[in-house]
């Protein structure tokens, strides 16, 4: 159970505790646990508080329907900032503030921020107790929400503190709802401030403070704060790398398992590649982590990966029995789920996720809900916060403190032409390349030019929390730390060209493991391939498409590289490196020239 006096002798902790609550002003402070009898306590608090609704035990047992402000219902990216004594530092894809104004502003924010509510110590570890590349951090927050979402996406509370021990480092994160029970003022389910959001970073002193928002990656700090804005600055310092990438263990019939991790952005299918049913029989696929990889060098020169979360914070809409069982039944006992709609039999359903719509529903809003009111009954960011260790294809060593070896780099994006389903990196210099080029489209259903393209460098242009200039020069630097065959292969995936009729060509999901096959075939030194201008695209008869139902034009089309289209990517290629400036590696600009040069020197196309 939670604890009034410390649970912890550590100096710093204690001092600074001391600090922020005379700032704060909450009525009580409590350390939490991290016990299940203190996750319940406060379950219950907000079942009575109107915060949650208990799901129907027999449909989903001890789990939670939330609904938020409609007004607080996903990350604020313009509302998130990187805070450096200079302006450059935080570099062009970051919206910068400088550190003494931007603490200024945020402690008249705080000063009295918590009054009548409980400030929560939340002692965390980021990656598996013990690890070598786990970190801890220690968010004091003002939401009980928090607290349980917490405990299900890391490991929390007192075994943390006894391993921070007396004088072990921390990352001090604030987070404050921003809404003081001050006189006159009543209680809501979701307290929030939605005119004055702010997600601040201080990459410079490695801490994080936010307020204002209670949702997902502005309130859950150990995710996108910590576990890539400021680790992706402390990797830069320290020489390890923390990218927004899932982990996968992949085990052909009778070979090795290998490790592998994907970069997609956002929409583009990283949590069911992470948990795939392989199509071709004989395959396995086992899931490290969906979201985050942290990996840093072993004493074997090569790169080991952990998961730093404990959970799943996925989209629900769109996950389904069909697009990905293993996550639906992750779910199933266990979870809190976060602006979904509501069955009449107390549980949860979101949009696609059964193809016959349940008798009677109420949204995310609250309301009676039928398909002819033309909003969806589930928000489209709606979220379930499920445990990792229940995944049914969680991976044996997804909590081994030494990480997973890692073999290849998977990097992405949704392109309906000009990008072949897969191909591979000449070398490390070239496959940093091939991860400052990830773009994706714009469908028609988002906002801009249809086919307009959007750079996405590794997938990390919200997440990097220094100038992603120098973030390329660091991929260049990790390649030099060891000898070359003990580097991850580097590939660039496409699950998403198009015929002309505007259909995809490539049936995806479970099918996609004949792609992953080829990249193990690859790492070992096998699988057929041809040298094309962008780099190894697969021979026609490469891939294993037994029982597919794929005709020779369709991939014949999958894998083309035509270079005129290619050619007319170049000019988007030279813009996109034009805005990091100076701080734009020459190894990369060398790839850019030396692509132009070869498919000017092709005849293919
Ligand atoms: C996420 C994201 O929520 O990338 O994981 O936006
Ligand atoms: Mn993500």
């Amino acid at each position: 159970m939670g604890s009034k006096t410390p649970l912890t002798q550590n100096k710093k902790l204690l001092s600074w505790v001391d600090e922020i609550t005379k700032m704060c002003q909450p009525d009580q402070v409590i350390w939490c646990d991290g016990s299940k009898e203190e996750y319940d306590e406060l379950a219950e608090m907000m079942v009575k508080n109107g915060t949650y609704v208990r799901l129907n035990d027999e449909k989903r047992p001890n789990s939670y329907w939330v609904k938020s402000d409609p007004a607080d219902v996903a990350r604020v990216e313009d509302r998130t900032f990187v805070c450096t004594k200079n302006m450059e530092d935080a570099g062009p894809t970051n919206n910068w503030r400088d550190t003494d104004e931007m603490k200024a502003e945020m402690i008249k924010l705080y000063t009295g921020c918590m009054k009548g509510r409980t400030m929560y110590i939340v002692p965390f570890c980021m990656g598996p107790l013990g690890s070598k590349i786990s970190h801890i951090g220690v968010v004091l927050t003002d939401s009980a929400y928090v607290v349980n979402n917490k405990r299900i996406m890391t490991r929390m509370g007192k075994s943390v503190l006894d391993i921070l021990g007396e004088d072990g480092v921390f990352i001090p994160c604030i987070h404050s709802v921003g809404m003081p029970l001050i006189e006159g003022v009543k209680d809501v389910p979701w307290p929030c401030d939605v005119n004055n959001k702010y997600i601040t970073h201080f990459p410079e002193e490695r801490t994080i403070w936010s307020y204002g928002s209670g949702y997902g990656g502005n309130a859950l700090l150990g995710k996108k704060c910590f576990a890539l804005r400021i680790a992706s600055s402390m990797a830069r310092e320290e020489g390890w790398l923390a990218e927004h990438m899932l982990i996968l263990g992949i085990t052909p019939p009778d070979g090795e398992k290998k490790y592998i991790t994907a970069a997609f952005p956002s929409a583009c299918g990283k949590t069911n590649l992470a948990m795939m049913i392989p199509t071709i029989p004989g395959w396995k696929v086992e899931c490290v982590g969906d979201d985050i990889a942290w990996m840093k060098f072993g004493e074997d020169g090569r790169l080991y990966a952990i998961n730093p979360e404990a959970g799943f914070f996925g989209v629900a809409p769109g996950t389904s029995m069909k697009t990905n069982p293993n996550c639906m039944l992750t779910m199933k006992e266990n979870c809190i789920f976060t602006n979904v709609a509501y069955t009449e039999d107390g549980d949860v359903w979101w949009e696609e996720m059964t193809d016959e719509l349940p008798a009677k529903l109420t949204d995310w809003k609250g309301n009676e809900w039928t398909p002819d009111k033309g909003t969806p009954a589930a928000h489209p960011n709606a979220r379930f916060t499920a445990p990792a260790s229940q995944c049914p294809v969680i991976d044996p060593a997804w909590e081994d403190p030494k990480g997973v070896p890692i073999s290849a780099f998977l990097f992405g994006g949704r392109r309906a032409s000009v990008v072949p389903l897969i191909h591979q990196s000449f070398n490390w210099q070239h496959g940093t390349f091939l991860g400052s080029i990830v773009s994706s489209e714009k469908t028609a259903a988002a906002a801009g030019k249809v086919g307009e393209l959007r750079y996405d460098p590794f997938a990390m242009l919200p997440f990097c929390g220094y100038h992603m200039g120098d973030y390329f020069n660091h991929w260049l630097e990790i390649g030099k730390k060891t000898d070359s065959e003990k580097l991850p292969k580097i590939f660039y995936v496409n699950w998403f060209r198009k015929n002309r009729k505007g259909s995809f060509l490539w049936p995806g999901y479970g099918e996609n493991s004949r792609v992953l096959k080829w990249v193990i075939e690859r790492i070992c030194g096998e699988g057929k391939a041809e040298k094309t201008p962008i780099g190894w695209v697969p021979t026609k008869d490469a891939l294993c498409l037994d029982g597919l139902n794929i005709s020779h034009q369709d991939l014949e089309e999958l894998l083309k590289v035509d270079t005129e289209e290619w050619k007319q990517q170049i000019p988007l290629m030279k813009a996109h490196f034009a805005k990091f400036g100076d701080r734009m590696p020459a190894g990369l600009q060398d790839e850019l020239a030396a692509l132009e040069r070869r498919l000017e020197n092709s005849n293919i196309g």
